[in-house]
């Protein structure tokens, strides 16, 4: 039986594309391999949107071709392929800078792969590579998603059109399509159906969903949702992640409407000054981040915010840093990821002038860190002695551990055996750092 490894970088809907594409692979009589050693199919897939991420890619590829070197030694032959957005993006760069790369497939090409292999099989030689953006939608030619997973991934939308001028997803993703609504319901009760107790709608721009039902009319994320909300066994759903300006009233309601949605938002902000943002072609102000946020707060008094940000972009003064600042103040962000501004070639960012220097970024991001860690904490610390819900997700740091997630998406550590696995269960909060809580189950 021929094994297969997948490492993932980057986001969540490359998390998602690999298990899509194990199903692939498993339908095709493939066997997962617990490391990249015992596996005769590698696959990376890649991330584009840091130059840190996609340069380590080419770093994972040159050991990768050492470990076939061996492999090769004691007679075992490996194929190694790399999909995602690292492809798309610098497909003649893979085939020259590794050049014993067997195939590469771009994000939307994915469904190909069995035929790469088929071809592989026949003939071994230059680089496969697909980088087309086919006409055809993946999601038509992918078998079943076979994740059995209590808290899974599901692609409702994918691609982007709003083109923030420092961001390649619009040139590696697409530009934006929804998948068409009861593909996403059997979708969902298949994840249902296999143990599947919390889904998290994944999109580029997800709360721009526009997919068509069977009559053939363009439905909202809202309506989407009111629709998972009925599938019975599902116990909470979410969505990631959202652009401020698409988010409807109609989607605001569903924060006090809908039970099953957790309250928690992640709802990236990038810049809290009007002259960066614009920079940035976003389509909202600071001040129309903040009144969303309100209206969103007004619907559900208990919804925490989390965001992304992005220090030193080109012309960003130290009195536009310090808006970003007041913003945080303002929302009191209760989790966030921040960067510091990555030059990514082919964005019209990258030949903005004013571009900062690497060390005012490093402070400006220290000081955001301290800031944005400072009220995560707080808001962990606040959870100290109550009693939260944890969908317990994996194994935990140590054997009789497991790691799950509360409402508020805060990791949480507790002692209790595999048979909690999977499943929600009641959890009093007894300890709290930046990233993570500890507790102990309730009752017996
Ligand atoms: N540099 C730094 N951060 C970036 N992001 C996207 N592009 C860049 C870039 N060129 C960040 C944004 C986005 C998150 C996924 O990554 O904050 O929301
Ligand atoms: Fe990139 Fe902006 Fe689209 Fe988000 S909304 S994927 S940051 S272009």
């Amino acid at each position: 039986m021929k094994k297969y490894y997948i490492k993932t970088f980057g986001c969540q809907m490359n998390v998602y594309d690999s298990q899509r594409i194990a199903s692939i692979l498993e339908h095709l009589g493939l066997k997962a391999a617990s490391s990249p050693r015992a596996a005769d199919l590698i696959i990376l897939n890649t991330c584009h949107i840091r130059e840190k991420a996609a340069e380590k890619v080419f770093s994972d590829l040159g050991r990768l071709e050492l470990l076939r070197q061996e492999r090769l030694e004691k007679g075992l032959s490996t194929i190694i392929g790399v999909v995602g957005c690292v492809v798309q993006a610098e497909d003649e760069q893979i085939a020259k800078r590794a050049p014993y790369v067997d195939f590469a497939l771009g994000p939307l090409a994915y469904h190909r792969l069995p035929e790469v292999l088929a071809k592989l099989g026949r003939t071994r030689g230059e680089t496969i590579i697909d980088t087309e953006f086919p006409v055809e939608s993946k999601f038509d030619f992918l078998p079943p998603n076979n994740t059995s997973s209590g808290c899974a991934f599901l692609a409702v939308q994918e691609g982007c059109n709003n083109f923030c001028t420092y961001c390649v997803v619009p040139y590696t993703r697409g530009i934006e399509t929804s998948r068409p609504v009861e593909d996403v319901l059997c979708e969902a009760r298949g994840l249902v159906a296999r143990g599947a107790v919390e889904l998290n709608l994944l999109g580029q721009n997800v709360n721009s969903y526009h997919g068509k039902d069977s009559s053939g009319k363009e439905r909202s994320l809202a309506y989407l949702l009111n629709k998972l909300n009925e599938i019975d066994g599902l116990k909470r759903l979410r969505y990631t992640t959202s652009y401020p300006a698409d988010m409807a009233d109609e989607l605001i309601a569903c924060h006090k409407n809908i039970s099953k949605l957790m309250p928690y938002l992640h709802l990236p902000v990038q810049s809290g000054s009007d002259k960066i943002l614009k920079a940035m072609n976003r389509r909202h102000t600071a001040g129309q981040y903040l009144e969303i946020i309100a209206k969103l707060r007004e619907a559900n008094p208990l919804l925490g915010f989390s965001s992304d940000f992005i220090v030193g972009f080109p012309g960003e003064t130290d009195a536009d840093f310090e808006a970003t600042l007041d913003l945080v103040k303002k929302v009191g962000f209760i989790q966030a990821f921040s960067f510091k501004y990555s030059r990514r070639p082919g964005t019209p960012a990258a030949l903005m002038p004013g571009q900062i220097e690497e060390k005012v970024k490093k402070q400006r991001l220290d000081i955001l860190q301290n800031l944005l860690f400072s009220g995560q904490l707080n808001f962990n610390k606040e959870t100290v002695g109550k009693i939260v819900p944890v969908l317990f997700e994996t194994g935990g740091r140590h054997a009789g551990q497991l790691t799950g997630r509360t409402p508020y998406m805060q990791n949480l550590h507790a002692e209790l055996g595999r048979e909690y696995l999977n499943k929600i269960v009641n959890v009093r909060v007894t300890g709290a750092t930046v990233n993570s809580l500890t507790g102990q189950k309730e009752g017996k």
